[in-house]
């Protein structure tokens, strides 16, 4: 099979949106972000990787942030979040916003998934800078739980695509993790 070079600025993987709270100027904020990731099992950490936004300001300054994830019918109010800035803009007005207990994260009462996190190190590189934060707490709602743990199903999170810039909900269950392999495993010979 030939393989034909697209470029470096191709990033088809799937990437979950969220949205980030932050405080400056004595409100909260919030900014779309697809660039977003676990790092760290123990303590957990979530690592999210933002421009110099009005965002990034408020997390230097306060060493607090939060990640809340949107579901499908938040499509609309996650964009926006993405095309204007809390310098301008009062953003905390679109949704209700409530607080666990770092006073500098403010969450989404609206998005079934919402996590606080203290900033543990920033990660400066040449136009982003990667904040790393430890989750101290996350939230739900019992109806998002299935066997007491979040279902993706019912949290609908969507992600995004790059560079195409589209929006993509979760398809059908295909696969069960640290399973479906374990029969190639059997056939592996150990070195
Ligand atoms: C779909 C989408 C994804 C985005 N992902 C990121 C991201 O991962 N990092 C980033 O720095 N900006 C990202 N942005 C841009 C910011 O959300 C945008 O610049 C926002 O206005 C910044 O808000 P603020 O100035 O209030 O901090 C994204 C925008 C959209 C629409």
């Amino acid at each position: 099979m030939e393989k034909i070079s697209i470029g470096n600025n191709v990033f088809l993987l799937p990437m979950p949106m969220v949205l980030v709270g932050s405080r400056k100027e004595g409100r909260a904020n919030f900014m779309a972000v697809a660039w977003v990731s676990r790092v760290n099992a123990s303590p957990n950490a979530m690592c999210i990787a933002i421009g110099n936004k009005f965002t990034a300001e408020g997390i230097f300054e306060n060493k607090e942030f939060s990640i809340n994830i949107p579901s499908v019918d938040l499509i609309a109010k996650t964009d926006l979040m993405g095309l204007v800035s809390g310098r301008e803009y009062d953003k905390s007005k679109e949704f209700d916003i409530f607080y666990g207990s770092l006073k500098n994260a403010p969450m989404i009462r609206e998005c079934p998934v919402t996590m606080e996190c203290r900033l543990i190190e920033s990660v400066r590189l040449e136009v982003d800078t990667i904040f790393i934060g430890e989750v101290r707490n996350a939230w739900t709602e019992e109806k998002y739980l299935t066997n007491g743990t979040p279902d993706i199903t019912k949290v609908s999170p969507f992600c995004l695509s790059m560079p195409d810039n589209r929006y993509w909900s979760i398809g059908e269950q295909v696969g069960k993790a640290w399973h479906d392999g374990l029969e190639l495993k059997e056939k592996l010979e150990k070195i």
